[in-house]
């Protein structure tokens, strides 16, 4: 997404609300719905919005682990590293995520194709070990063949 773009898209954004400091959070969420994550500018325009310090912006937005402040992949892939998948092989599934798509853990491709993350418990134990797909698509009991088949253009080098 171009510089020009992300701009207007802040400013639109921003024309949804009054200004007001009690808008910080809804403000910063729905920049972040948009964007993927929240860039140096968008906080600060915000910032300027609301009146207030630039670093109440990112005081406010650093206490919650629900901001990014990196652009994330279109394809989220996050490992989960709960107990049941621990124990089922959560380690070797990043390992071998990690190989696959050409990225570490907490990371996202160049090419913004992939990002990759370990979280605790998905709620699905019982299919162990489990990843999530950009929030929607769950996978369990994954083995390197399934993971393979699951990014097969990262696994030719598409990544
Ligand atoms: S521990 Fe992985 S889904 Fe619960």
């Amino acid at each position: 997404m171009c510089k020009q773009n992300t701009e207007l898209k802040v400013k639109d954004i921003l024309n949804c609300y009054q200004g007001k400091e009690r808008e910080i959070i809804p403000i910063l969420q729905q920049i972040q719905e948009e964007l993927g994550y929240l860039s140096e500018e968008a906080m600060l325009a915000t910032a300027r919005f609301v009146r207030v310090p630039e670093s109440k912006i990112y005081a406010t937005a650093t206490f919650y682990a629900q901001f990014r402040f990196k652009p994330v992949g279109r394809n989220h892939v996050a490992v989960c590293r709960g107990t049941a998948c621990h124990v089922r092989g959560a380690e070797r599934i990043l390992d071998i995520l990690e190989r696959q798509l050409g990225i570490k853990e907490g990371e996202t491709s160049q090419d913004l194709e992939y990002t990759l993350e370990a979280v605790a418990c998905i709620g699905c134990c019982a299919l162990a070990p489990a990843i999530t797909i950009n929030n929607q698509e769950v996978h369990g009991q994954l083995t390197p063949k399934k993971v393979a088949e699951l990014f097969p253009a990262a696994a030719k080098g598409g990544n």
